[in-house]
């Protein structure tokens, strides 16, 4: 069973694309988690864009010794599709920010990937953006398909997406890339749209930021005021995906499934195929991924608001 499978991680490395709710996601990991380094992927904005911001983030939380690498711009055979209307065109909304003294590592993220998992048996795999990096590292090396030993893996959706009514942004930005991931026999955790649209910031929450007396909080607040003031739920997706790993109770519920990336639809391009049929006495194929059905978000809120007030002291 792949639940038997899952042991408990303290110590991660962060792909993503930073990113509004990446911010959050990452100011949260920063403080509850052993951050062993951070790889950048282009996707809501371009890779200069969320290397920079990724950048900017460590700097401004004091967490310069956190590396961060730069990886793939681009998707594996597309074009890359940015979020810019969902996160601004530099990715910090409307922020215009101080260029951070901290530059990415020569490395590339991809070579990390390896090196980092075929070192190392105690890190988890956190990703928070189109699954580029982590696909061309399992074909540059397979194996890490048996070397990664866990992906929290914020993307797709169980019901609809958000970048088409199937698809889900992460998703459907490298649809090959992620059929290679969910493929792979590794064992994943699915945060998708179904999970995250279980919780929607406020204006409230805004100002609970704007009254806490500290830098992060007022980069946070600024971050988040963009996203509640746009028409669509500011669900800090990201963030959300990244509590699972700090307190699981945040997630009361979650179902092994058989998930498969579509990769050809005329209409579902990018969906998360997600077979949970054992309720009709169908099995499905073998369950490859544990998916996060039912979010705690009072639970969710008082550890987001507990951690930036943290920064302060
Ligand atoms: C995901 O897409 C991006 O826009 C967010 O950063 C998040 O990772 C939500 O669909
Ligand atoms: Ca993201």
């Amino acid at each position: 069973m792949i639940g038997e499978k899952l042991q408990h991680f303290n110590k991660v490395l962060i792909d993503c694309d930073p990113g509004i709710d990446d911010c959050f996601a990452l100011l949260l990991a920063m403080k509850h988690l052993e951050v062993v380094g951070i790889t950048t992927v282009g996707g809501n904005t371009g890779l200069v864009n969320t290397s920079r911001n990724a950048c900017y983030v460590t700097e401004l939380a004091k967490r310069t010794d956190i590396p961060v690498y730069a990886g793939y711009d681009k998707p594996m055979f597309t074009q890359l599709e940015t979020a810019e209307e969902v996160h601004g065109t530099t990715g910090l909304g409307t922020m215009q920010i101080k260029e951070p003294n901290k530059r990415p590592e020569k490395e590339h993220a991809v070579d990390v990937i390896i090196d980092t998992f075929m070192n190392h048996d105690d890190i988890l795999l956190v990703t928070l953006g189109p699954l580029t990096n982590v696909a061309q590292a399992i074909l540059k090396e397979p194996r890490l398909k048996k070397r990664i030993p866990q992906i929290l893996c914020m993307g797709g959706s169980v019901t609809t997406g958000n970048y088409s009514p199937c698809a889900e942004f992460n998703i459907y930005v490298d649809p090959e890339a992620a059929k290679i991931v969910f493929d792979s026999g590794i064992v994943i955790k699915m945060a998708g749209l179904n999970f995250t649209r279980q919780n929607s910031m406020t204006v409230q929450d805004v100002q609970i930021l704007k009254d806490m007396n500290n830098n992060i909080a007022q980069f946070a607040a600024q971050l988040l005021s963009f996203s509640v003031n746009s028409d669509r739920q500011a669900e800090l997706c990201d963030a959300c995906a990244i509590s699972w790993l700090i307190d699981p109770n945040i997630v009361s519920c979650s179902l092994p499934m058989h998930v498969d990336i579509e990769t050809k639809g005329e209409f579902t391009r990018g969906m998360t195929v997600c077979d949970y049929r054992e309720y009709i006495g169908t099995d499905p194929k073998i369950k490859n991924v544990i998916v996060a059905m039912e979010f705690d978000q009072n639970r969710f809120k008082k550890l987001l608001f507990d951690t930036i007030k943290s920064y302060g002291k």
